[in-house]
């Protein structure tokens, strides 16, 4: 039975919520709202009456805010046990299911699925079970519920048991693995991924590769039936145009926008990325691409600069924190092998600024997405939208992005460096015009579907059946 008082008639469940909090010494709360563009299309959500946004509390913060009862309206943070959380997202979600459809382990040492992993896929199983209780508790009759990402991959299963009356989405953020990469978790495992995403009405994804990608795994396991009570959705994620030009034009981006160009020194062309340091963005193989171009193109020496801000995420986990440092001892490496008293090769940031980034996106010559394996990639949609003069999109063919932005870009295999060179002096050395065609058309493939009308367009055909 629902309350009329927490009837909600929309909901979406995320890990991460729209807002977080710290505690500061002096024991008060300080809110801060998160940015991206799943938090700005989500937060469409806000605009529907009787709205609610389960999610996670993350941290000391979040938890004394919910203590509290702090909070804003419209939002449930689910208090949920820490080590319960921990073994959740540190251990199944980062560790496993990113792992798989990154195709990120190292075979054949990994993966090994053995006692560990089973007492942590229990807290995967409790963490989505609490996620389900409070959707359940909380939806109005018939409500829409809009599930997110692999955190949650078992909701939409357990919310149906409860509730058969709701609407059910889910979305992956992520790509989805190969039938035979997926298949490399244990069957039951596997299995109860797919049946809990199936216990969806519409289970959506960034782009058709994933789509397919995830139904041919649906066949393979589960056989060609189970599909039958669902739909699958594609909806590509697009950059928020009016949000990002006004906020790259603020005074804090012009100033960074100064500190930068006196970083990179005068009439030097820039290669800029702008990652969270995480295993699938490749940054370490863009930085030997960029040390191959200055060794066998020695003309540019001097003549270009790297800028690379690759801010911190998931330091919980020990494979993160090997790979920021792999990247900071490599790009010293570049700047002590090359550098000279007036030029510094690689710029490297790793404390997160979004007015920063946002500088950087304006003055980039060329930007360089060149992921692993990746959704989509919101910085490739992003830059072009904010560029001042242009910009080369050097983008790999594993990015979602590649799907509409890949006829106006330079396309790389991202694990090929000498290729990722060759690229990024073709993107150096295109002509203005072309750079410029080029720059207005990925701007307009980038905002086809802004974030509003990217959850708007769900909802809708969520309710429509
Ligand atoms: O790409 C999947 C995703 O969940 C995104 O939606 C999000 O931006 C990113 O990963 C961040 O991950 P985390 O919450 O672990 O920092």
């Amino acid at each position: 039975m629902v309350s009329e008082q927490t009837a909600a008639q929309v909901l979406v469940a995320s890990n991460r919520g729209p807002v977080s909090y710290t505690l500061s010494k002096d024991g008060s709360l300080d809110a801060r709202r998160g940015g991206g563009g799943l938090v700005s299309g989500l937060s469409a959500i806000g605009s529907e009456a009787d709205a609610l946004w389960v999610c996670a509390a993350l941290g000391d913060g979040d938890r004394e805010a919910v203590r509290r009862g702090v909070g804003e309206p419209g939002v449930l943070m689910l208090d949920i046990d820490p080590a319960v959380h921990s073994d959740a997202y540190n251990g199944i979600a980062n560790s496993v299911l990113w792992f798989v459809h990154h195709m990120l382990y190292q075979t054949p040492l990994e993966p090994v699925f053995d006692a560990e992993f089973r007492r942590q896929w229990a807290s995967y199983e409790t963490y989505n079970q609490a996620f389900a209780d409070a959707l359940a508790a909380h939806a109005a009759e018939g409500a829409a519920v809009l599930v997110q990402d692999y955190h949650l991959a078992l909701v939409p299963g357990m919310l149906r048991e409860r509730r058969p009356d709701l609407r059910i989405g889910h979305f992956s953020h992520t790509p989805w693995a190969p039938v035979d990469y997926f298949r490399m978790l244990p069957d039951d495992i596997a299995e109860q991924l797919l049946r809990g995403l199936l216990g969806a009405d519409r289970t959506c994804f960034l782009t058709r590769r994933w789509a397919d990608a995830f139904t041919a795994c649906c066949a393979e396991v589960l056989g060609a039936d189970s599909l039958a009570g669902t739909r699958i959705g594609v909806h590509g994620l697009g950059a928020d145009a009016d949000f990002l030009r006004e906020r790259a034009h603020r005074p804090d981006v012009a100033e960074r926008m100064a500190a930068l160009r006196e970083q990179v020194g005068p009439g030097r062309k820039t290669i800029v990325r702008v990652d969270r340091t995480e295993l699938s963005k490749n940054i370490v193989r863009g930085l030997l691409a960029f040390r191959q171009l200055l060794m066998a193109r020695p003309e540019w020496r001097e003549r270009v600069v790297h800028v690379a801000f690759a801010y911190p995420s998931r330091q919980d986990l020990a494979v993160y924190r090997d790979y920021t440092a792999e990247v900071q001892r490599l790009a010293d490496e570049i700047n002590s092998a090359y550098g000279t008293a007036t030029w510094t090769p690689v710029v490297l940031h790793v404390k997160d600024d979004f007015a920063r980034s946002l500088a950087a996106y304006r003055l980039a010559d060329v930007a360089l997405v060149n992921p692993i394996r990746d959704g989509m990639n919101l910085v490739a949609k992003e830059i072009p939208v904010v560029s001042d003069e242009g910009c080369v999109l050097v983008l790999s063919r594993e990015a979602g992005a590649y799907e509409e932005l890949g006829e106006d870009a330079v396309v790389v295999n991202p694990y090929d460096v000498m290729a990722t060179a060759d690229a990024l002096h073709e993107a150096l050395t295109m002509p203005d015009d072309e750079r410029s065609r080029h720059t207005k058309r990925l701007a307009a493939a980038a905002t086809a579907l802004p974030p509003q009308q990217w959850f708007l367009e769900q909802l809708q055909a969520l309710r429509q059946g």
